[in-house]
């Protein structure tokens, strides 16, 4: 729809785009920057892990999962582009019920492709994963690495196919435009925390056991090292991803921060003590504890965000330690 606005210069293209996922965190984010620019929103979201409060209710919401072809397809009439963002989004459940990942992860993408495809959607953005790299040695990661045959965790597994959907069912065999957005450790407002249990990542607990005055646990060593990324900066990504002219034929584009930090300095930053500080410190305190190991984690990330630069003219905004600071 074209839409203008008293002054003859001011034209506002107002588009329709679907945001699966968008009672999440990244979704809603998605959501909020899509309406402030006064685009229409359709959410599709089963509230599995998305809250309602979470989402824009400017948006038109549909609680409905995407494993349902049949339900969701009617959705997509007259759509200009996708944000597909729902998935089963976290490593360690992955574990306990691989299926549920294959099922939403794989079969729900392959949905959105087919519904996108059947009713001439332009463009379907992926939210891809840095899990995709694996166990790699070279570092900052680049997207065309070879990565491990297999991956570290089924909820790798079933991203990095939900990648290979976006080729294989996008503008090489007839389906829509597509482009996939490797996520670096995302965080910002709207985190999920503590009470999202298994699904919490590091910067939400560690905020929480703040509040709560309770020691932050590291899962030894907390020497491995995580490259954090602003979830404005992701929106932000998603934005450009869709209306960029060189991209369409599911490029895998980094989203990362540029930067790495260790679980130690996450917890130093929180605790706002000086990046020197011992650890041993931080546990003779009792500010620190050690959690047990657990499985599927790598050693180091590091996001080499040069791709975004070219094909999307995107970067990095927020720094890690401001971002934080915005938290406390
Ligand atoms: N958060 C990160 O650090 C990170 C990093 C890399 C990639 N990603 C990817 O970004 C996306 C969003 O992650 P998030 O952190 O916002 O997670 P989230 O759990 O907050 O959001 C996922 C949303 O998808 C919805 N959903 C799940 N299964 C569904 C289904 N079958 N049908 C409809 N809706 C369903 C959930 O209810 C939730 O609202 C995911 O695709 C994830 O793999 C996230």
């Amino acid at each position: 729809m074209l839409v203008t606005m008293g002054v003859p210069k001011l034209v506002l293209y107002i588009m329709k785009y679907i945001v699966t996922g968008g009672a999440g965190f990244i979704g809603s984010h998605i959501t909020d920057a899509l309406i402030s620019q006064g685009h229409q929103v359709a959410v599709i979201d089963d509230l599995s892990s998305g809250k309602k409060d979470r989402f824009n209710p400017k948006a038109e919401f549909h609680q409905l999962d995407i494993v349902d072809l049949a339900a969701i397809d009617p959705i997509f009439q007259g759509v200009d582009g996708v944000f597909h963002v729902a998935a089963k989004a976290r490593i360690q459940p992955s574990f306990k019920d691989p299926d549920a990942y294959f099922r939403t992860n794989v079969i729900g993408t392959r949905n959105v492709l087919m519904a996108a495809k059947q009713h001439g959607v332009k463009r379907v953005i992926y939210s891809a994963s840095s899990s995709a790299y694996g166990p790699v040695d070279q570092l900052p990661l680049q997207e065309d690495f070879k990565v491990p045959s297999q991956s570290l965790h089924p909820y790798g597994s079933t991203k990095r196919m939900g990648e290979m959907l976006m080729r294989d069912l996008g503008k090489v065999t007839g389906g829509p435009e597509t482009v996939c957005l490797r996520y670096f450790n995302v965080y910002g407002p709207r985190q999920t925390n503590t009470a999202d249990g298994a699904y919490a990542t590091v910067v939400g607990i560690f905020l929480d056991f703040l509040k709560e005055g309770k020691p932050l646990t590291i899962v030894p060593s907390g020497h491995q090292r995580r490259d954090f990324t602003w979830v404005g900066d992701v929106a932000n990504a998603n934005l450009l991803a869709m209306n960029s002219l060189k991209v369409g034929s599911g490029e895998i584009i980094n989203i990362g921060g540029g930067k790495n930090y260790s679980i130690w300095d996450v917890a130093k930053l929180i605790l706002q003590v000086p990046l020197g500080t011992a650890p041993e410190e931080l546990l003779a305190s009792s500010k620190c504890v050690l959690a047990p190991e657990r499985m599927g984690e790598v050693a180091e990330t590091l996001a080499d965000v040069s791709t975004a630069k070219k094909l999307l003219d995107w970067e990095p905004k927020v720094n890690f330690a401001d971002g934080i600071k915005s938290l406390l």
